[in-house]
């Protein structure tokens, strides 16, 4: 299973056209980003786009069933 980054998401700000890698290994020190120490473990980064500027709340206890955002 992933580790657990955090217990609380973490906000951040999205901008629309860029592309983001959401850790869903737990174990980047860049979170809620891959900072590529999933390498060698079954876990591969989640690659998204946003809608829209603005704030969101992204998973660091990498249970959410909603990947990347959090989903309480
Ligand atoms: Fe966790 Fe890349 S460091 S997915």
């Amino acid at each position: 299973p992933p580790i657990i980054a955090a217990k609380t998401p973490a906000k951040v700000t999205l901008k629309k056209g860029e592309t983001y890698n959401w850790c869903s290994c737990g174990r980047s020190s860049n979170q809620p980003f891959c900072d590529g120490s999933h390498r060698g473990t079954e876990f591969t980064p989640l690659q998204f786009e946003t809608e829209e500027d603005g704030d969101a709340f992204l998973c660091q206890c990498k249970r959410t069933a909603n990947a990347p955002y959090c989903d309480g």
